[in-house]
C-alpha cells in the first residue's frame, strides 16, 4: 500500500521540472483550500461574530475569523507562487464546497460547525503534514494548531451550551441538521485524484479511509464527551 516516495519538492519553482500531473494535483488542493478558507469565512466565522452572546465569545470568535481569513491569505500567496490566477482562487471563479451552503443563523450553529466541520479540516491537514511539496506542508505545519483552536472552540462552547436542557436540545437540533453535509467533504471513495495524490506522497490516506476516521472521532465528541446523538447517514 505504501507508494515509492517522492523526492521532496523543496519550492514553487521547483515545481517546473516536476510531472505535470502533480503540478496540476497541487494546484488543485491549494486552489480548493485557498476558495474554501475564504468562503468558509465570509459565510460562519465573520457573520459569527455578530451570533456571539458575550464579549467573551466575540472576542475569540474574532480570532477564529482573523485565522480563517489568514489561512485564505497564506494559500492564495502560495498558489500566485505556483501561478495559480487570482481569479480561480475567489469563490466567484471556483464553486466553494457544499458543507458551506448551511444557512447560519444561530451561534448553537456555529459552535456545532467549528466541533465537527473544523475536525473534518484537521483531517485533510494532518494528512498535508508529510506532503511530498515542502511549501505546502510547511502551509499544513502553520495551519494545523490555529484549526486545532477552532476544533476546541467548537467543543468547549458546546459542552458549555450543553449544560442546560435547553442549550443541549439546540446543540443537538443543529448536529441533526449540520453532521448530514460533512462525509461528503472527503470525496467519493475510489476517487482517481485520491489515487495520485497518494502515488505522489500528496496524501497518505484514501478518502474512504479519512471519512471513516472523521466518523469515530466526531462519535466520540458527540456521543461519548457531549452525551448526544451522532444521526445515521448513508454510507458514501
Ligand atoms: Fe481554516
Ligand atoms: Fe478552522
Amino acid at each position: 500500500m505504501t507508494e515509492a516516495a517522492m523526492t521532496p519538492i523543496e519550492t514553487a519553482e521547483g515545481l517546473k521540472d516536476a510531472p505535470a500531473d502533480y503540478r496540476d494535483a497541487l494546484c488543485k488542493i491549494v486552489r480548493s483550500h485557498a476558495v474554501n478558507e475564504l468562503y468558509g469565512a465570509q459565510v460562519f466565522d465573520e457573520p459569527a461574530i455578530a451570533l456571539a452572546p458575550t464579549p467573551y465569545a466575540k472576542w475569540l470568535t474574532c480570532r477564529v475569523a482573523m485565522e480563517e481569513y489568514g489561512h485564505h491569505v497564506r494559500f492564495r500567496e502560495l498558489g500566485l507562487q505556483m501561478g495559480i490566477p487570482e481569479q480561480q482562487m475567489q469563490p466567484s471563479g471556483k464553486r466553494p464546497l457544499s458543507i458551506f451552503e448551511f444557512p447560519l443563523k444561530t451561534w448553537e450553529e456555529f459552535c456545532v460547525i467549528k466541533l465537527l466541520a473544523d475536525l473534518a479540516e484537521i483531517l485533510q491537514v494532518e494528512d498535508l503534514l508529510h506532503c511530498s511539496f515542502r511549501p505546502l506542508r510547511n502551509l499544513a505545519r502553520m495551519t494545523m494548531p490555529e484549526e486545532r483552536f477552532h476544533a476546541q472552540f467548537g467543543k468547549d462552547f458546546c459542552t458549555e451550551l450543553c449544560a442546560t436542557p435547553e442549550g443541549r436540545a439546540k446543540v443537538q437540533d443543529a448536529i441533526d441538521r449540520y453532521f448530514p453535509m460533512l462525509p461528503a467533504f472527503f470525496g467519493r471513495s475510489g476517487s482517481a485524484n485520491n489515487a495520485l495524490y497518494r502515488k505522489y506522497g500528496i496524501k497518505l490516506r484514501k478518502n474512504e479511509e479519512m471519512r471513516a476516521d472523521f466518523l469515530d472521532r466526531a462519535r466520540a465528541l458527540v456521543e461519548d464527551h457531549l452525551k448526544l446523538k451522532l444521526p445515521e447517514i448513508a454510507a458514501a
